[in-house]
């Protein structure tokens, strides 16, 4: 009896870090858990391999600019319609950039440089005399 309790409590001990053990990364990074059950656009492996982190410092937001909190999955923030629309608009800009092929050339960061709204117009020469530009 006395042996079977030590056992038992072995057994227990060896087996609490399991089931204390945190979810694995790669469900983490899926926020959520589980497999993708709303990609019209990217691919699963695209966004394995870190493409909203990307977004995240392309643009200087944090993931709930574009996302819902808590359900990544829901296409109820307007923002993440249209950065699902600028992720093809910057795919189909790749595809019929004039130099070389198969290179990406326009990412989100080409044109947002970490701001949500890019800016279009240069900004103005420093004053005669000022700094000069690099
Ligand atoms: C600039 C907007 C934007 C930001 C910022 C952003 N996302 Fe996304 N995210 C999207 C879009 C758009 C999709 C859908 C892509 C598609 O339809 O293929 C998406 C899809 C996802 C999905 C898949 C959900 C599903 O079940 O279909 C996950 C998970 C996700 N994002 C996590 C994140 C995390 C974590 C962050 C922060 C690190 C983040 N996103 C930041 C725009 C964004
Ligand atoms: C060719 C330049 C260009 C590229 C590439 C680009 N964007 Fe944009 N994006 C813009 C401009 C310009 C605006 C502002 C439009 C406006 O003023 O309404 C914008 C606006 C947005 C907005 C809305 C911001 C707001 O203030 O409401 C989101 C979200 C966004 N872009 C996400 C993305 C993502 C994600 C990518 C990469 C997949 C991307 N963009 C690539 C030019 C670009």
């Amino acid at each position: 009896m006395l042996v079977s309790m030590r056992f038992l409590a072995t057994m227990l001990l060896v087996l609490m870090p399991l089931c204390a053990q945190d979810t694995p990364p790669e469900q983490r990074k899926g926020g959520g858990g589980g497999p993708p059950k709303n990609l019209k656009v990217l691919t699963p492996e695209q966004l394995q391999a870190g493409i909203m982190q990307q977004f995240r410092l392309a643009l200087g937001v944090q993931c709930n600019y574009c996302h819902v909190r808590g359900d990544n999955a829901s296409d109820d923030n307007p923002k993440k319609i249209v950065a699902r629309s600028m992720i093809t608009m910057a795919h189909d800009i790749n595809a019929k950039f004039p130099v070389a092929e198969g290179k990406v050339y326009v990412t989100c960061f080409t044109c947002h440089r970490g701001k949500a709204t890019p800016e279009t117009v240069a900004p103005a020469p420093p004053p005669a005399g000022g700094p000069q530009p690099q």
